[in-house]
């Protein structure tokens, strides 16, 4: 199953010994400030793990466990996906990730984006990559910014899935263009 690999992290499936870690992350409440629903419960989590390693094994790409080389540490998880059906469009992947708080600010998800980027150009072989966030979610919008992707301008949308009037159903959609290789 795909293992991708940069300097100081291993992005692979998941495995039961991150239950516990990535459990704790997703029942931070800061971590899950911009989430609806914000807080998971392990049983949760433990589904989110299942079915991220269902489609992984089924796709060949998918959202997985992030582990710092140096000492082993769940730092959190991230990926490609398919966008879910509340997203506009007919974009084949998006790119996410949710880290623990402890992980934060230090270039991670940079190091994240640009690894799992090159695996959707060269392996594949795809047009384009879009990410997504609450209007509100600046940190998210700043780093997608950061690894070079652009707001769409006019595909800003409502995620259905959060009840009208919640403060985090509008959303930004951002996308980059795969450069020439
Ligand atoms: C968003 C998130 C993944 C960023 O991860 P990170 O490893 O801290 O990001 P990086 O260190 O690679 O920083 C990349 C850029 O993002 C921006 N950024 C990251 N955190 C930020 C914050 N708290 N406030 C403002 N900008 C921020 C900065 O522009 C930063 O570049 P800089 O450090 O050179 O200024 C992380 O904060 C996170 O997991 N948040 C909770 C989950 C979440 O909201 N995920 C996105 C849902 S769509």
């Amino acid at each position: 199953m795909l293992n991708l690999e940069t300097s100081r992290l291993v992005l692979r499936p998941w495995q039961d010994r991150d239950r516990v870690p990535f459990a704790a992350i997703n029942a931070d409440e800061e971590v899950r400030r911009y989430y609806y629903p914000r807080l998971l419960t392990s049983a949760e989590t433990d589904e989110l793990i299942d079915d991220a390693n269902e489609r992984l094994s089924r796709d060949g790409f998918g959202f997985l466990a992030v582990e710092r080389k140096a000492d082993g540490a769940l730092i959190g998880g991230a990926g490609l996906s398919r966008p879910g059906a509340e997203v506009p469009g007919d974009f084949p992947l998006e790119i996410g990730w949710i880290l623990g708080r402890a992980y934060w600010r230090q270039g991670y998800a940079t190091e994240i984006s640009r690894c799992c980027l090159d695996f959707a150009w060269r392996r594949l072989g795809a047009e384009c990559v879009i990410g997504y966030t609450s209007e509100i979610n600046l940190p998210s919008r700043q780093a997608m910014e950061k690894i070079g992707m652009s707001r769409v301008e006019r595909a800003d949308f409502d995620d259905v899935t959060v009840p009208p009037g919640n403060i985090l159903r509008p959303h930004v959609l951002y996308r980059i263009d795969r450069p020439a290789l």
